[in-house]
């Protein structure tokens, strides 16, 4: 069982406070990802986990034990870095070999944790290359083979393949999909790419200027974003947000005008909503299609095989995206009309908060 919590952690360098309370409670053999924008606090978040840095306050309880005061060496964490660092002169067994020739362990205890570590990564046939010999992926693998030798509670990865091409940090993304299975193992990942956390993460932490916006697994965060920033994180092409005004709020829900003029009704609770507020109308470009209500003028458009991604402006010059079939009658400079299925928009009031969403039951009929 290796649980981990954090407890309120906050973390100051001089005057500025990068990390302001942190409280998180990751399962024992949970893959979490830590997403968020550049400067936001992932990294030293991470390394106060692993000791490599000190929390200004809070704790760190592995298993119930609080950690905070252990040496890094002390706490069974294992972090794997973007530089993944290798000892250019050593042999590829000898560089996953490294921690536990430190510790000391018996020749043949070195050469059965390298050689299953090895078999897991695909490296048996590399083990007496030296890394320069090596492609990044391969790179990368051997040193994820350093920590996996020393059977840490817990995995850090910090970013571990931003150094690689796309087409290998896809087929990496598998590998370690694949790797958290085979050794059903605590894993905590950060990273700014989205597309890594929807596809790898149990459950993603989204973290904004040191707090957390939302913890919860990727479909959750999909489909129910706390705030307009996790909305607008998650998700590719990126939610559109259209400005709107509140007309009225009853049992059908909230009805606005978006900023341009069209009207839709809403089932959100608009209950602290008053007439004439300002609020915003995200829209999934996913969810647009075809129809009548709204209308692009289009700019350009990708056509993706399966999908037309169209990008332009409303009638009142707010820029919009829209997700239409691969083979869609559109074309650049055409105005299209389309529409979107009321329950698909999510609205967020002058704060950024979401609007709950009404259940259809409390919808009247
Ligand atoms: N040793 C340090 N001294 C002073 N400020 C620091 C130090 N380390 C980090 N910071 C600041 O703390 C903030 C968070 O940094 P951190 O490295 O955790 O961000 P990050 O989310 O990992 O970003 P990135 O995606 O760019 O790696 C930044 O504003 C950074 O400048
Ligand atoms: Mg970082």
């Amino acid at each position: 069982m290796a649980t981990l919590n954090l407890q309120n952690i906050t973390k100051s360098f001089g005057a500025s406070q990068v990390l302001k309370g942190i409280d998180l409670a990751i399962k024992d053999k949970e893959f979490v990802v830590f997403v968020g924008p550049s400067g936001c606090g992932k990294s030293t978040l991470l390394r106060i986990v692993a000791g490599l840095e000190e929390a200004t306050s809070g704790a760190i309880v592995i298993e119930g034990t609080d950690v905070s005061a252990l040496a890094p060496v002390d706490r069974g964490i294992s972090m794997v870095f973007q530089s993944y660092a290798l000892y250019p002169h050593l042999t590829v067994f000898e560089n996953i070999a490294f921690p536990l020739r430190v510790q000391k362990l018996p020749e043949t205890e070195v050469k059965s944790k390298v050689a299953k570590a090895a078999e897991i990564l695909q490296l048996t046939e590399k083990l007496q290359l030296k890394p320069g010999q090596l492609s990044g992926g391969q790179r990368q693998r051997v040193a994820i083979g350093r920590s996996i030798v020393r059977n840490p509670k817990i995995f850090l990865f910090d970013e571990p393949l931003s150094n690689l091409d796309a087409a290998l940090r896809g087929d990496m993304r598998v590998e370690l999909s694949q790797l958290h299975r085979d050794l059903a193992a605590t894993m905590i990942y950060v990273t700014h790419d989205q597309v890594e956390a929807m596809t790898m993460a149990h459950r993603i932490v989204v973290l904004n200027a040191g707090k957390v916006e939302q913890f919860g697994t990727p479909m959750e965060l999909y489909h129910h974003p706390a705030t307009r920033f996790v909305a607008t994180f998650i998700g590719q092409p990126n939610m559109n947000l259209v400005p709107a005004k509140v007309l009225g709020y009853d049992t059908r829900g909230l009805a606005v005008e978006l900023d341009g003029g069209a009207q839709l009704t809403l089932p959100v609770d608009g209950a602290a909503a008053k007439k004439g507020d300002r609020i915003e109308v995200g829209m999934r470009p996913e969810n647009i299609h075809l129809g009548q209500g709204l209308s692009m003028k289009v700019r350009v458009l990708e056509r993706l095989g399966g999908t037309s991604i169209t990008y332009g402006h409303m009638d009142n010059g707010q820029r919009f995206c829209a997700a239409l079939p691969g083979d869609a009658d559109v074309a650049e400079g055409q105005t299209v009309d389309l529409s979107i299925n009321p329950a698909d928009c999510h609205v967020f009031d002058a704060s950024g908060a979401v609007l709950r969403r009404l259940m259809a039951p409390a919808l009247a009929a």
